[in-house]
């Protein structure tokens, strides 16, 4: 049995079998219309969403199966304090696959270590999202072919966007792929990301604030929200949020055959007019957004016949610390008695990275 907590946690292989499956999906659907009869998904999305619990949901009624939701944190008893752990034990009674979206980084993978059926990570915080880079991958292969030799520019909101680091992290396993990351300083790319992924991989990449300067060379242009919910300062928000507005004018100096990506929801990053230039990815991102849900939801489903979980730190050398992590929006800070650990990134530098959202430590 396994679960989704990272898309790192599925292989290249796997991806490329899911894009089958989803084009497969795509060209004969009735061939999947019963292959869920008789299981059942829970959506509990404690975070506003519109788009990712619909489409998972889309997804399972396409392939035949049933649906629980939680409409939100509010009416369910992660509101009364329940924890993250507790939920997930009583929820993997009643259904076969659990698909989960918290404010908290590091909750799905508490989710998957508790629960009893697969856990899949519909957004963590700020963290990751790897769901949305399963629709955002097979866009990228119906439009370009390949994921390989391409330029991709990542803008607006870099520090808050779970979607751009899961698709960060999936293109730095392609040949050839160079990233221009365009935010304000004080959006940046986290460091986890930097050190962990980019310069790991040795993907060739560029850091700016200028969208212009970098648009004419651009193959994919992924545009971000500014991710207001995520902000301690408001007055740093109001400053920030319209740093970026891509419009029907700048678009003139992109390639002829870029395409503008965006995870949606847009608030004010992408001007209406952009909609019409064939160009504009954004809505095809949706619908694969389902197809690709259904892929990922039969080939879950079919390993969860095997019982035995898949160790999600297998191969990692971790460590409890009893100082905890520093990130105030980390599951360790809220979930009952939960163990503070740590990976070690530097022995000799002292620099450990918290499991469960990923921000480092000095110790
Ligand atoms: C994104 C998210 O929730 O991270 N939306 C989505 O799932 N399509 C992007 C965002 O909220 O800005």
């Amino acid at each position: 049995m396994k679960s989704v907590i990272d898309i790192s946690d599925l292989t290249r292989i796997e991806i490329d079998e899911m894009i089958m499956t989803a084009t497969d999906i795509i060209n004969r659907p009735e061939k999947y219309s019963d292959k869920c009869k008789g299981k059942k998904i829970a959506t509990l999305f404690f975070e506003p969403s519109t788009r990712t619990r619909l489409s998972f949901e889309a997804a399972m009624y396409d392939l035949g199966g049933n649906v629980l939701s939680v409409p939100g944190e509010a009416l369910s008893s992660a509101a009364k304090g329940e924890s993250v752990a507790d939920t997930v034990k009583v929820v993997s009674s009643y259904v076969d696959i659990i698909a989960m979206r918290s404010p908290k980084e590091g909750a799905a993978f508490v989710a998957a270590n508790n629960a009893t059926v697969p856990v899949i990570n519909a957004g963590d915080g700020g963290h990751c999202h790897p769901t949305q880079t399963l629709a955002d991958l097979l866009t990228i292969y119906r439009e370009k072919g390949t994921f390989d030799n391409l330029t991709v520019g990542f803008c607006g909101d870099l520090k808050y966007g779970r979607t751009v680091h899961s698709l960060i992290t999936a293109l730095s396993r392609y040949k050839n792929v160079k990233i221009a990351l365009i935010s304000p300083d004080e959006l940046k790319l986290p460091n986890y990301m930097k050190t962990g992924v980019i310069e790991k991989s040795g993907m060739e990449y560029k850091e700016t604030d200028n969208l212009e300067s970098v648009l004419p060379e651009l193959d994919i242009l992924y545009m971000t929200r500014i991710q207001q919910e995520r902000f301690d300062d408001k007055a740093e928000y109001e400053r920030l949020k319209d740093a970026y507005v891509l419009t029907a004018e700048k678009m003139r100096a992109a390639k002829k055959d870029a395409c503008v990506m965006h995870p949606l929801p847009r608030v004010n990053e992408i001007s209406v007019k952009v909609d019409k230039d064939p160009r504009a990815c954004y809505f095809k991102q949706v619908e694969n957004g389902k197809f690709m849900r259904m892929a990922l939801i039969l080939k879950l489903l079919k390993e969860a016949e095997n019982p035995v979980k898949e160790d999600l730190l297998k191969n990692t050398e971790t460590f409890a610390l009893t100082s905890g992590c520093e990130n105030p929006r980390c599951i360790s800070q809220t979930e009952q008695e939960l163990e503070k650990l740590f990976k070690i990134v530097d022995k000799k530098a002292g620099v450990c990275r918290c499991v469960y959202c990923e921000k480092s430590k000095k110790v």
